[in-house]
């Protein structure tokens, strides 16, 4: 069957004289079941063409918004059989691992519209060995680094480094494979911890991080606001790294010169290079980035948008979502800020806890995005790390972190973990 990707896909055509579609409507599953697909989920429900939302797996969230799917299993083939069954006209990737298993390249041999970069293209976050080599052979600024085909083969090597280092293991850990180590003991009990794999030591940069992240479409790169993600399971940003505990989103993160610095030094590049090397990318491509003293480096990419920074992202987008992934109109965003605080189950990031009753939800007066909750009969449970996202606004930084905060303090669960200062970086800066 011949390829096809969302170009194709057209808008359920509107009424002239009102708003609505004429039917049928657009059928769009969304793939996933974490906050950001519940986000997605939320934030197409309001377009103005009212497709018909299904989430596959989905989680208690999603399901407010339209169907859950339920699946064997989360390989390529049960999301393409989810896609059939219910006929949809386009499919959104919300997660990475589907991406780096090829879940585009199946649609897209079975005609069927989906937003993403194919197996090949997703290696940019699939593989830390891939994407420093790419950065390096396109000169897009980056952390220097060396790069070991083994633990073995990075051993003797540790005692001739500048210390702090970073190490990080080749492939998908789940936000487990990157360690700062301080010294030399630490650097050996971390190469001692990593999977033996492929590995890349590299300079430790210092700077605000931003996560930077753009739709790509027909070669074409959107930029979206930016967002500050807060990584570690503690305030201060100590303790051990998580997927994200909050983030939140302010038209003041980046200067409109530093934006246009990013789009020239990292993201064009990346985009013209992905496309000279054959793997031309599309979808959304999320930029880690550190703004060193010497300008925007690229920590890592991810083939995808982030979580929870899609939480804060999607809250402040004023502009319909499902237009811009169909023809890449520009979005516009609300000046009020937004801020995501993640409410995590007990051990995390370490093992967890799951089945612990959520209480208060229905008091909170703001978006609550799921992720790891379930219903067990009929009551709201957790049942993953991060369980909860509250999100809200308000006319200043200051006041959106207040208003989050008011509405978190509403919901409990036992072993409930959260961090107390998201967005407190961005009061510090303005
Ligand atoms: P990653 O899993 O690649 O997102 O990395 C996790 C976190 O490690 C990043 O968000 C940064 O906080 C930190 N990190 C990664 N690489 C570096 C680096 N070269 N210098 C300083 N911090 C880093
Ligand atoms: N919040 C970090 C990520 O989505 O990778």
């Amino acid at each position: 069957m011949s390829g096809s990707n969302h170009n194709d896909v057209v808008a359920a055509p509107h009424c002239y004289y009102c708003i609505l579609p004429l039917y049928p409507p657009m059928k769009v599953l969304i793939l996933g079941s974490g906050g950001r697909e519940h986000a997605i989920a939320w934030k197409l429900s309001q377009s103005s063409a009212r497709p018909e939302i299904h989430t596959a797996p989905g989680n208690p969230g999603t399901l407010t918004h339209g169907r859950n799917l339920p699946l064997p299993d989360l390989t390529p083939s049960s999301f393409l059989a989810a896609a059939e069954s219910v006929q949809a006209d386009l499919t959104v990737v919300g997660p990475e691992a589907p991406l780096v298993a090829g879940v585009v390249d199946i649609f897209q041999s079975h005609g069927r519209a989906i937003i993403g970069p194919s197996a090949a293209a997703a290696r940019l976050e699939g593989s830390k060995v891939f994407c420093k080599s790419f950065l390096d052979r396109h000169h897009i600024p980056t952390a220097r680094s060396h790069k070991y085909s083994s633990r073995q083969e990075a051993a003797p090597h540790l005692s001739s480094l500048g210390f702090p280092v970073v190490l990080k293991t080749d492939g998908l850990a789940a936000g487990k494979g990157v360690i700062i180590a301080a010294s030399l003991t630490e650097a050996t009990a971390a190469l001692d911890s990593l999977p033996d794999a492929p590995l890349l030591i590299e300079e430790f940069l210092t700077g605000e991080e931003v996560s930077f992240i753009v739709y790509v479409r027909n070669g074409q790169a959107i930029p979206l606001e930016a967002t500050q993600d807060h990584k570690t399971i503690f305030d201060g940003d100590t303790g051990p790294n998580t997927g994200g505990m909050g983030a939140y989103c302010d038209g003041r993160i980046l200067t409109a010169r530093q934006t246009s610095e990013i789009m020239d030094t990292i993201i064009e590049p990346t985009v013209s290079g992905m496309n000279a090397g054959g793997a031309p990318y599309s979808g959304f491509l999320y930029a880690g980035l550190m703004m060193t003293a010497a300008g925007p480096k690229v920590l890592e990419y991810n083939a995808r948008l982030g979580d929870p920074e899609t939480q804060a992202l999607l809250h402040r987008m004023d502009s319909d979502l499902l237009a811009t992934l169909l023809d890449g109109s520009t979005p516009t965003w609300k000046s009020a800020p937004s801020v995501c605080v993640v409410l995590a189950s007990h051990g995390y990031p370490g093992p967890i806890r799951t089945g612990d009753a959520i209480t208060g939800l229905d008091r909170a007066q703001c978006q609550v995005f799921h992720a790891g909750t379930a219903l067990r009969n009929g009551a709201l449970v957790t049942s993953g790390g991060r369980v909860l996202g509250v999100t809200h606004s308000g006319p200043s930084l200051h006041q959106a972190i207040h208003n989050a905060y008011h509405e978190v303090a509403h919901i409990t669960f036992d072993g409930l973990q959260k961090r107390t200062d998201i967005g407190a970086k961005g009061l510090k800066r303005w």
